[in-house]
């Protein structure tokens, strides 16, 4: 496995993870604040209706100006079962007049106000404190009741408990049903993954099955689709093998009836036209064998790397054309050439249009008989064509199109070919984005093969 491909698994949970953990802390952030925010408002209000009652129960004692709270009260608040509660009287200098001497002073915000909460600190603990002001004959003084914070920060906790908790459980939770969900639904392609591993290499038969997730069907068609396109191209390699096979045999068979018939024989001019017929044959089988190369070199399934350059369809087609005058002329057949002045510039491979018109020049000149007319020609209708023409015997209209099978030859034409020679003209065409296709010549004599580019 290739070091940069991830877990599916590590990168969903991933995925759902970083978004829960970002919800978590900010949940456990404003579940703090607010959970604070809870245990004050609810003790404050607990505070503020201790500090009614107790101011109500202040004794005073005009000719002394005293105030003293008495024990009844003060019982009060010692009764607490969590929290310390301090108090104190101060007159509005801020003199503590009664109660707790280190209570906290009097925030400077409270001047005007009827009630004030503040925090501060009693005997090294921190303390909630209501302030309070109390008029009494015709004077002001202030009450401070402070309270120490167990309570609050018990609420708080519990309150943010309560939250938290549940939160842990959700991201436990999903973790283990990704984690879990995931491996279930990988289960089938283990399993695949395991048919297929197990499967022979010959067996191009279609993968998968109706369990594999719809989100992997569109690879699982890709895959049985090559395969598929892989079948078939093995079909037409192991087809062309078996014929290229068959087409090498018969004329092995032949050679080899010749060599036992020229060695059997004690009249020289007989051996001697033994060992003739057999450079003939071998010169047959040549061909042949170039053929067939020439066919696996063009397949559709070759290697199509080839090199497209462009090139002057006219000057190429007037070089190859000039090379068969001196076969044409062995069998007196007029060989011409017809192309305009302007080029015709294709892009394409030289060997394998070489290798096309050759094929084209030699089907003509061999099945057109003596003193007969082959005229190869260039020209652009919009598109590039090249046209070999010759006054032969023609092919019939239902055979022009069997004539481009691989061994496919018309009978009754006498000359002996392979039957490949148009198989590879067409190829050829096709790799260079063209067709081939077969007319008669003028006035319906001969055949006429048109490549149009
Ligand atoms: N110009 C033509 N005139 C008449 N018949 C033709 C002509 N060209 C091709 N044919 C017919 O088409 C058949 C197929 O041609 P093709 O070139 O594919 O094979 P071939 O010539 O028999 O063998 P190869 O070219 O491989 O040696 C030939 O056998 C022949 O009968
Ligand atoms: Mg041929």
């Amino acid at each position: 496995m290739p070091a940069k491909s991830q877990s599916l698994r590590r990168k969903l949970l991933s995925w759902l993870l970083l978004p829960l953990l970002i919800l978590f802390f900010f949940r456990v952030g404003y579940n703090y604040y607010y959970g604070n925010a809870l245990s004050n408002r609810v003790y404050d209000r607990m505070l503020v209706t201790l500090a009614d009652s107790l101011s109500q129960q202040i004794a005073y004692t005009p000719a002394s100006h005293e105030l003293v709270l008495p024990p009844a009260a003060s019982q009060i608040l010692m009764s607490d079962e969590y929290d310390d509660i301090y108090f104190a009287i101060r007159d509005m200098q801020g003199h503590i007049l009664e109660g707790e001497q280190r209570m906290p002073p009097i925030p400077a915000d409270f001047a005007g106000q009827q009630r004030s909460f503040s925090m501060g600190r009693i005997y090294d603990r921190d303390v909630r404190i209501i302030n309070l002001r109390h008029p009494l004959d015709n004077k002001s003084y202030v009450i401070q009741i402070a309270e120490t914070l167990t309570k609050r920060s018990m609420l708080s906790q519990e309150f943010q408990s309560g939250v938290i908790l549940p939160q842990m459980l959700i991201i436990i939770l999903a973790t283990l049903i990704v984690w879990f969900g995931i491996g279930k639904s990988l289960v089938p392609l283990k399993r695949l993954q395991k048919a297929v591993s197990e499967r022979s290499h010959l067996d191009l038969s279609p993968v998968g099955g109706e369990e594999i997730p719809a989100e992997v069907q569109p690879l699982i068609r890709a895959i049985n689709d090559l395969m598929a396109r892989l079948s078939k191209v093995l079909d037409i390699q192991n087809r062309f093998i078996a014929d290229a096979a068959h087409q090498l045999r018969t004329p092995l068979a032949g050679l080899k009836a010749q060599i036992e018939l020229a060695l059997r024989e004690n009249d020289p001019a007989i051996t001697l036209q033994a060992i003739q017929n057999l450079r003939a044959s071998t010169d047959r089988m040549t061909r042949l064998v170039n053929q067939l190369l020439a066919l696996a070199r063009n397949e559709p399934t070759a290697d199509r790397a080839f090199r497209k350059t462009p090139l002057d369809l006219g000057l190429l087609a007037s070089q190859i054309a000039t090379e068969w005058v001196p076969r044409a002329l062995e069998k007196h057949i007029d060989l011409g050439f017809e192309a305009p002045a302007a080029a015709i510039t294709v892009h394409g491979d030289a060997a394998r249009l070489k290798d096309l018109l050759d094929n084209l020049i030699d089907n003509a000149v061999r099945y057109t008989p003596p003193h007969g007319q082959v005229t190869v020609g260039v020209f652009n209708n919009g598109r590039p064509h090249l046209t070999v023409t010759d006054n032969g015997p023609g092919i019939p209209s239902e055979q022009r199109e069997r004539v481009f099978e691989r061994f496919y030859s018309v009978l009754g034409h006498g000359a002996d070919g392979s039957g490949l020679g148009l198989a590879i003209v067409r190829e050829i065409a096709r790799m260079h984005g063209g067709e081939a296709k077969i007319d008669s010549g003028p006035a319906g004599i001969g055949t006429r093969v048109s490549v149009v580019f």
